[in-house]
């Protein structure tokens, strides 16, 4: 194990160096003329039918004529007409649209709250549990998405890219062969990774990935679930035991985190492919759901919709967007997943038989243009999230601490955020979020986090993609 100490170091200072600092708005403290709720009701009024319900996601963008107070009042007071912003100049008085800049100016702080000032030169963070150093275990990976660890603690890492990657427990990375074929294109690739409950006893290997095929002359591209036998090293006997409907010319939004409950169901995600309209609340499709099936790809006689007619039999819980996050907690039986919302709203839902999760009849975001497309947050037979994120954190990767690795963390949930670069913290009470605290902040874009068999987590970080076991101490 000494030996590994010269490479660990090594490799964690080069790491550090590649993260950049982003820039900071500076939030000024501004006096609001009006009565408190004034500002918000104008917005609603006034500003919401284009620029979404919540100020908050409104200020999640990039600033064309600044946002600085006096810029605010100008972009307000004037609009761009050819742009289709109005001049409300001619509509409000000067100070209701001092009102509104003040109050897009302090909804700035919750995009500012995840601009970390910190630009870390060491692999060593504090943190809510301490002093904690990151353990370089693997590099020159292109996005280590999914981690598990195998019985006598070395790891498989799947990198989008389409290769798989055994990681001894010194550092040392090698191919694995016997890995299916895969469309490595825009979010496509090898992604998720799970080990059957008895491992040891049978083997088996199960992988989540991006699956194509050529029809009319162009190639399409569908969730698939495979497994195969580790032996030696090496994947064999692999076959599919799930390929998703409908196949679609899309590269994005195809979920496929895996995970096996305490009584060996095993559950996958399969995003909405980027059709909101025609996969999330249609059973007849595989898209934005939540799926259950045996470990051998057959179907449980009592799965949700198996009498509903035209339904495919695997959906568990539909109207999911694009869940990247699934994690079953075995001492209350409870299956967790978190999924991204459009531009905002974010969730953590807590996974049900036959339950729908409303994508896109309900939701708290807004689309890319900045439009609402719905102005519903909830609606009857529609469950609620546990929590959602304004602005969207980019969640990849889900676990609960149920370790004595970190005692402060432990029951905890943890989710990686691509976007802002570190690890969030839910902080559970039951079924509650009682806080959320932000983690290694600029860590690196995450793509997975994991508890090992051995209490430890491990990260999945891109650009560079590297693999690190998140230790306790310096
Ligand atoms: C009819 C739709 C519409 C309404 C209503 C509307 N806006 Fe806009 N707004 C736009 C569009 C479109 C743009 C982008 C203009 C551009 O790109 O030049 C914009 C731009 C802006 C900008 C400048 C953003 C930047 O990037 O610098 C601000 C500030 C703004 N709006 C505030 C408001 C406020 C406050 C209200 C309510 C009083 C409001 N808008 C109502 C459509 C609208």
């Amino acid at each position: 194990m000494l030996k590994n100490v010269g490479f660990i170091a090594a490799a964690s200072l080069f790491i550090w160096n590649f993260c950049t600092q982003s820039s900071t708005h500076t939030a000024e403290v501004t006096q609001i003329v009006l009565n408190e709720e004034a500002p918000e009701a104008l917005y609603k009024q006034y500003c919401a039918s284009c620029h979404g319900e919540k100020v908050e996601m409104f200020v999640d963008r990039s600033w064309k004529y600044g946002n600085a107070k006096p810029q605010l009042i100008k972009s307000i007071t004037q609009g761009s007409l050819d742009n289709g912003m109005p001049a409300w100049g001619e509509v409000l008085s000067a100070q209701e649209i001092d009102a509104l800049a003040g109050l897009i100016v302090e909804k700035l702080a919750t995009v500012s709250q995840y601009q970390f000032n910190n630009k870390p030169q060491t692999a060593i963070f504090e943190s809510s549990a301490g002093t904690l150093r990151m353990d370089t275990l693997a590099t020159g990976l292109t996005s280590p998405w999914g981690i598990e660890q195998l019985p006598d603690r070395s790891l498989l890492v799947t990198d989008r890219s389409g290769k798989l990657y055994h990681v001894s427990t010194n550092g040392q990375k090698k191919e694995v062969s016997g890995v299916p074929e895969v469309v490595a294109e825009g979010q496509g690739g090898l992604l998720d990774i799970t080990l059957h409950p008895q491992f040891e006893k049978n083997n088996w290997v199960y992988l989540s990935y991006s699956k194509g095929k050529m029809e009319g002359g162009q190639k399409l591209a569908t969730t698939a679930i495979y497994r195969a036998k580790w032996s030696n090293g090496q994947l064999v006997e692999g076959q599919d035991i799930f390929v998703g409907e409908p196949w679609s010319r899309t590269r994005y939004h195809f979920g496929s985190r895996i995970v096996f409950d305490k009584k060996g169901y095993l559950f996958f995600t399969m995003g909405d492919r980027g059709n909101q309209q025609d996969n999330p609340q249609n059973l007849s499709s595989d898209a934005g759901k939540v799926h259950r099936i045996h470990e051998d790809g057959k179907i449980p006689v009592d799965n949700p919709f198996l009498k509903t007619k035209g339904a495919r039999p695997t959906i568990y819980s539909y109207g999911h967007r694009n869940p990247q996050g699934l994690v079953y907690l075995a001492e209350r039986d409870e299956l967790w997943a978190h999924e991204h919302g459009p531009r905002g709203g974010d969730e953590i839902n807590i996974v049900k038989k036959g339950h729908n999760y409303g994508w896109p009849v309900i939701s708290y975001g807004i689309n890319y243009d900045g439009k609402a497309f719905t102005n519903l947050t909830a609606k009857e037979g529609m469950d609620q999230p546990v929590i959602y994120w304004i602005p969207s954190i980019a969640p990849s990767g889900m676990t609960f601490v149920t370790s004595d690795k970190y005692p402060t963390w432990k029951g905890d949930l943890f989710s990686g955020s691509l976007r802002f670069k570190y690890l969030n913290r839910s902080v559970m009470s039951g079924q509650k979020v009682k806080e959320e605290i932000k983690e290694l902040p600029n860590v690196g874009r995450m793509r997975e986090v994991f508890q090992g068999r051995d209490g430890y987590l491990y990260l999945g970080l891109e650009e560079p993609g590297l693999v690190v076991r998140v230790n306790s101490g310096k």
